[in-house]
């Protein structure tokens, strides 16, 4: 009988998707969940002719080169930006994502990310449980108005259209967004979503939504410069990657009353987060769970293993990030 090949899960994942792939593979786990040191990580994918990873797995040149064997690597989330996949694709190893199956789940978390931000959810439950709550006021956490308001969406692919159908079809918003490359006709009216410079959006949103991913181009997508163009009022919701905000300057514009409020999911070095974000009251901070849904988590975690299984077995991914040459089974 032939030996089974072998695979490397390089973070704690469902017990049950663990189990379906030692039925193919032989499989080393890290189900201790410690995040490894890159080092760590090269070491332990010797051998390895596919490993499953999530965004805290770094997929570079020197681990390639250490790893001639390695044939596919699985991601575990749809956004890639800890994956070098031209270094990827010349070393003949196929990169793939998990799309889709956490579009709507995001884009629920997104708007309630929004409306904790703008309702002022978090900050006045702090009040609460910190005894301070002795009378009703009239404007006690008065927040900013989400129904029949404007959105600004910086990134329209799947997840900001998600997010451009609850804004409309939900809560009556009027829905701007701004993309590299423009909707069809079709789904702008679907999504009720009208193009802008990024320019416009920022100046007439009374809410600002990045969905766009993480490149040398996205980064710092909002920084001073465009925080200085949002109105007062407005608020600024991060569910994409750390480091498409620049998070010193996004703590000064919050201290200052810049900017009315934020909420961010990820965060620039996470899971670190800039001390200054943690002093200033008027944001809402979780630490990037967007998809985490039982569900969704369970969706995603088969989704990479199936990449896995089609690979190896068969030679084709089922959400390929890129073409590989040689990837017959
Ligand atoms: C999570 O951040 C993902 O990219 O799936």
């Amino acid at each position: 009988m032939m030996s089974k090949p072998s695979i490397l899960v390089a973070r704690a994942i469902f017990p049950e998707v663990l189990q379906s792939l030692a039925q193919v593979f032989e499989v080393e786990s890290n189900q201790s969940d410690e995040v490894w040191s890159p080092a760590e990580l090269t070491r332990r994918m010797q051998g390895k002719v596919g490993a499953l990873t999530t965004g805290s797995e770094r997929i570079d040149a020197a681990l390639l080169q250490a790893n001639p064997q390695l044939r596919i690597v699985a991601n575990m989330a749809v956004g890639f930006n800890n994956f070098d996949v031209p270094a990827m694709t010349a070393a003949g190893v196929q990169a793939s994502n998990t799309p889709d199956v956490l579009t709507e789940t995001t884009a629920d978390f997104g708007f309630a990310l929004l409306m904790a931000t703008a309702r002022r959810i978090t900050e006045s439950e702090h009040y609460l449980r910190a005894g301070l709550w002795t009378k009703w006021s009239y404007d006690m956490f008065a927040g900013a108005e989400v129904h029949g308001s404007t959105i600004g969406i910086i990134g329209m692919g799947r997840i900001g259209q998600g997010i451009a159908r609850r804004a409309a079809h939900g809560f009556g918003m009027n829905v701007l967004y701004h993309n590299r490359s423009r909707l069809s006709a079709e789904l702008e009216a679907e999504c009720k979503a009208r193009y802008v410079s990024k320019q416009a959006l920022l100046q007439s949103a009374d809410h600002v939504m990045l969905v766009v991913p993480y490149s040398a181009e996205s980064h710092h997508t909002i920084g001073a410069a465009e925080l200085a163009q949002m109105k007062p009022t407005a608020t600024l919701v991060n569910i994409a990657r750390g480091g498409i905000v620049d998070d010193a300057a996004l703590a000064k514009a919050l201290a200052a009353r810049q900017i009315a409020a934020a909420g961010l999911d990820v965060f620039e070095g996470e899971p670190s987060v800039h001390p200054d974000l943690l002093k200033v009251p008027n944001v809402v901070l979780t630490p990037h769970i967007a998809s985490s849904t039982v569900k969704t988590r369970l969706a995603m975690a088969q989704l990479a293993a199936d990449n896995l299984v089609a690979y190896l077995t068969r030679g084709q991914a089922l959400t390929p990030l890129n073409t590989v040459t040689g990837s017959a089974a």
